[in-house]
This record gives structure tokens, sequence and C-alpha cells, in this order.
């Protein structure tokens, strides 16, 4: 992928160590814009079409503001509804429909592997949004750029990540990420969301430094960064069971100042009742710094895959 130009972005566990400095510091560059402090036409004639065939407020809006801001121009679908799916389309037709009016594509689907079928069918590049509890690419980079942001580093750190391990896939992306760094990273969850086997075993096999535990409060104590995550009710085969798990974790202002007033907090967002309110004013709370720094991220993905950056 070296160059990036045409590539697309579907998983992180493909990007080494030098593609992922290279979206930083590009997604660096890109700050200004993203933060209304420069303008720019890098884009300019060039089109996204924004599929999102499922609910999302950050990932969708985030790259069509970074498409906008560049310049370029955006088509959107949110939902199926509306769409020619309804009649039974299939990926593989939308992928060869969309190409004839785009120049790259952003998709979230609720099928796994829905975006890697969009791009064995489409010639222009595809970015994953999420595909049902597999992947979350675009966010594992932004998450990586707000611990960078944060800390100023990505090594010698303690990462606890909590909540729906097993459907987060916010959380395998970033996990994988994570993998290429020198990091000690905790695990916590009830048994019933411990992470997939998927991600575990490639977390063996780069040798990962990684625990997995159940209690919140082991996790909180010495931790640099605390991600946490909600229980995505939504991928649960029996919704009472997604009930009963929602609020197992509940992260609060008293139980960082007591145990880790240092800790940087962050979550993908959106959130439920897994962070109280009150941490959102303490400096530490970074989360929607995180959900901000979206837009430089995906500013950098769409000038690398279109070539112009
Ligand atoms: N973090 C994230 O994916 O948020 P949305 O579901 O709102 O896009």
């Amino acid at each position: 992928m070296a160059n990036f130009k045409g590539a697309d972005i579907l998983s992180t566990k493909t990007l080494s160590k030098g593609e992922i400095l290279r979206i930083m510091e590009v997604a660096n560059d890109m700050l200004p814009f993203a933060r209304k402090e420069k303008r720019s036409n890098l884009l300019e004639g060039k089109i996204l079409a924004s599929l999102f065939f499922e609910p999302s407020t950050r990932t969708r809006l985030s790259f069509e503001t970074a498409m906008n801001r560049l310049g370029g121009k955006v088509i959107t679908i949110s939902g199926s509804e509306g769409t020619s799916m309804v009649k039974g389309e299939t990926i593989e037709d939308t992928a060869k429909m969309v190409e004839q009016y785009a120049d790259v594509i952003a998709i979230r689907h609720g099928q796994m592997g829905a975006p890697a079928i969009m791009a064995d069918n489409a010639d222009i590049p595809v970015l994953s949004g999420g595909d049902g509890a597999g992947e979350h690419p675009t966010q594992g980079l932004l998450d990586l750029f707000t611990i960078l942001h944060e800390k100023g580093r990505f090594d010698a750190m303690k990462i606890t990540i909590v909540g729906d391990l097993k459907h987060g896939r916010t959380v395998h992306s970033l996990s994988y990420l994570l993998s290429n760094y020198d990091v000690e990273l905790n695990y916590v969850s009830p048994k019933a969301l411990a992470l997939p086997e998927k991600v575990t075993k490639f977390l063996d096999e780069r040798g990962a430094n990684y625990k997995e535990m159940e209690s919140l409060e082991e996790g909180l104590e010495g931790a640099d960064i605390l991600y946490m995550t909600r229980v995505q009710k939504e991928r649960f085969e029996d919704p009472e069971e997604g009930k009963r798990l929602q609020d197992t974790y509940v992260l609060n202002r008293e139980m960082i100042e007591r145990i880790n007033p240092n800790v940087v907090v962050m979550h993908p967002l959106p959130r439920v009742n897994e962070i109280s309110t009150d941490v959102d004013d303490l400096p530490t709370a970074a989360y929607f710094r995180q959900a901000g720094n979206g837009v430089a991220v995906r500013m950098a993905l769409l000038a690398l895959v279109l070539g112009k950056a």
C-alpha cells in the first residue's frame, strides 16, 4: 500500500508501522482544515459516496465534513430504505453502480465483510465505516491519533479497554493497531462479552502483552488510557441479555478521583450509561476531542487514497 493511492481501508490488521505513521502525519497536517482555521480545495472535483446502511452520527458526518472542507462533494445514502437494496439489489451490483458516480466510497453495513465485497466489486477506493461486529478501521486510526495527541506517544503505556469487547468493532481495530507498539493492554469485560478468539489469536501471534479481567477498578488502577465502550444491545440474539449486561460498568468522577486522577478517558461514542456525565468536565475526559479528531483523520485517509497527499 506504500503510497495509498487507490487503496481500500477495510482493516487495521494489515497496516504497517510506517503506514500508520504516514496516516498520523497527514492527519496532523489536516488539523487546521478540520478545525476551520484554514481553507483547502485539495479534493475539488472529487465525489465521496457516503453509504451508511446502519445508523451513524459521527462516522458519516465526519467523513462528509472532511470531504466538504477539502473542497470535494458528497452523495449520500443513510439507511437502506429509499435505495434499490430493498428491491433486492446486491452489494456487488450496488458497488458497480456507485463507482459510475463517485471517486471514493465510505460504507457502513451491518453484515461483517460487506465493505470487502464492495471493494472487490468497485474500481474506486473503499473506506470501511464499520461492518457489524467486525472492524471499524477509521475509528481505530482516530483513536490512535487521539492517544498520540493526549499522551504524546504510543509506546510505554498501560491502556485499559472496557465493556463489550465481543461486539465492539472499534475495540478490534484499535487492538490490532496497538499490537504494533510496546503497550500493556488490559481488557475488562464480563465473561460473556470477552474479546473474540479472532482478536486474542492475533494478539498472541503478535506477542502482545495483554490481560483479561472483570474488575473496572482493577483496570483503572495505574492506567494511562481508559477506553470505555457501550454494550451493543442491537447485536445480541437475546435482547434481554443485552439489557442485563448494559450497566455492568459505570465510570464516574468519584472513581477516577479516588483511583487514578490522571487517566485519560476515551470512548468511541455514542455512550449510554457507561460514563456518568459528571466525568465530562474533567480535563482528562477526551471523548469529545476524540470525535473531533475523526475529521482530520478521515481528511487524511480521503486525501491519501485519492492520491492527493
Ligand atoms: N464512533 C462511531 O462509530 O460513532 P457513530 O456510530 O455515531 O458513527
